[in-house]
């Protein structure tokens, strides 16, 4: 591990392919950056990428920089990448409109390649799809592709085009690097290991617990003592009962690091439903100040205050950048990657991250769950208005359920422990592209580490000063 301390917090010049060849196997947590689009600026310096010949060739030594990038991630690792679509040549500046060559970046046309429409002939005022192509041939090297996320611009650069609408989002890939079982840890003794646990097969109390599995949601994973356990078993019960009993495992397996996001919740994620017989109707809205009032009235509980998981289209604004670096990503856009990619704990001696573990450990109804129409064990009792289930669609009230269900869930979270007792510091986030140095700002904001390589010293100047302004502020 000693050995990556040499590049930690530092940004590298160079180019990106040989200078990643130099920095050891598996030893970053998480990548992020936006790599030079194709055929759109001349960063003036021997090396750069984005003036190849076809978008076939850009594609082919972009991925060979990911190869390498790859190489250099935790098997547990993360990769993000901001990329931009380009047109074929039109016969004007060059195949980027208006949007995409200005994208948040100060001056238009500043640095363009003065558009080379030979190089897409053929292809004239078509987009060249060079995101999906890039995303496809990453996927064919290896790499898992788990979201395509896009990066809505609410104040996007308006476009003069009259045969086609005005682009306003821009891609965000997010990859891994491995799908598979690495690690699990074990909600009960919070252990994280490598070696798959024995689970079921197990100690109780240990490795398993009994739980009773209902048909509804309420009993869903509800632990029971050993004697319930039997008497539920008992061949008589099995004949009447509805519910079953199971042994549940405590360990959970993890295929990568991630660290979930949230977001509000939102009205329209809710149908107005019947509370039950002789009940008003729920208003379109209870449910959601329910949820934000039941939030705001358990601030004291340890419960995770949190709305539904993150949604894939991300609206950050752009921002003007003062200085001469024309293709600076807004902090806000690598902010969720950073916090949801990348460890906050790692250990100082075997690198293992901590991973957060959610408990329950009680129950609780509010004034204004009921008014959703949960009754006072936490049930939902509403009654869909629609037959939903025989035409085999979404069911409102399933979701209501579950929300209910985990809002009636008072929980704690613990850290998972690999036992070193070394301590831990931040995960580290490498950006191959550090240009004005954003990744470094937003990482070192968030108490992580960074490596940077960059081709042209004007811009590490730029982005060393701007890191100095936020390590000044913050440490
Ligand atoms: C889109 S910009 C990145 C901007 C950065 N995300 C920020 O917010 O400041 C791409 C950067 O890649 C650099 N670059 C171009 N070719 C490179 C190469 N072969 N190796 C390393 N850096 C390169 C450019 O100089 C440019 O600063």
């Amino acid at each position: 591990m000693n050995y990556i301390n040499h590049y930690i917090n530092k940004i590298i010049c160079g180019n990106a392919l040989e200078v990643l060849k130099e920095i050891p196997d598996e030893s970053v947590n998480c990548c992020i950056c936006s790599p030079p689009y194709w055929n759109l600026r001349d960063y003036g310096v021997e090396g750069q990428l984005g003036l190849e010949k076809t978008f076939e060739e850009y594609i082919t030594k972009l991925c060979n920089i990911f190869d390498e990038v790859k190489r250099v991630l935790r098997k547990d690792g993360t990769c993000w990448i901001v990329i931009g679509d380009t047109y074929g040549g039109s016969g004007n500046r060059s195949g980027h409109t208006l949007e995409t060559s200005n994208l948040n970046r100060l001056t238009v046309g500043y640095g363009a390649t003065g558009g080379n429409v030979k190089l897409t002939k053929g292809y004239e005022k078509c987009l060249l799809d060079i995101p999906y192509r890039f995303s496809i041939e990453m996927t064919n090297r290896g790499w898992v592709k788990r979201n395509t996320l896009i990066w809505w611009k609410l104040s996007c650069i308006p476009s003069s085009a009259n045969d086609r609408f005005t682009v306003d989002f821009e891609y965000l890939f997010f990859f891994t690097k491995n799908n598979k079982t690495l690690f699990w840890t074990n909600e009960k003794t919070l252990e994280c290991v490598d070696k798959k646990p024995l689970g079921t097969k197990g100690k109780e109390g240990v490795d398993w617990e009994w739980r009773l599995i209902g048909e509804n949601y309420e009993n869903y994973n509800t632990k029971i003592s050993r004697e319930d356990a039997e008497k539920y078993n008992s061949l008589k019960a099995r004949k009447y009962r509805k519910k079953e009993i199971k042994k549940i495992s405590l360990w959970t397996g993890h295929d990568y690091w991630f660290k979930q996001q949230f977001e509000e919740l939102n009205y329209d994620s809710f149908r107005e439903t019947k509370r039950g017989k002789n009940q008003p109707k729920a208003k379109i809205g209870d449910l959601m100040s329910a949820s934000v009032n039941a939030r705001k009235s358990l601030d004291g509980w340890k419960i995770n205050p949190n709305g539904r998981n993150k949604r894939c289209v991300w609206v950050i604004s752009t921002r003007a950048f003062p200085e001469a670096h024309f293709a600076v990503y807004p902090e806000g856009l690598i902010e969720i990657p950073i916090k949801a990619g990348c460890p906050e704990f790692v250990c100082k001696k075997c690198g293992k991250a901590r991973v957060k573990i959610y408990k329950t450990i009680g129950k609780q109804i509010t004034k204004n769950m009921k008014i959703a129409g949960c009754n006072k064990e936490g049930k939902y009792i509403g009654t869909e208005q629609k037959d939903y289930k025989s035409a085999f669609a979404q069911r409102p009230s399933e979701t209501k359920k579950r929300i209910l269900k985990s809002m009636s869930q008072v929980k704690e979270s613990y850290y998972s422990d690999c036992g070193c007792n070394a301590g831990f510091e931040g995960g580290i986030i490498l950006d191959p592209f550090m240009g004005a140095g954003t990744t470094a700002l937003v990482a070192l904001k968030q108490r992580k580490r960074f490596i940077g390589i960059e081709i042209k010293q004007e811009y590490i100047d730029m982005a060393n000063r701007r890191i100095t302004k936020v390590q000044q502020e913050i440490f």
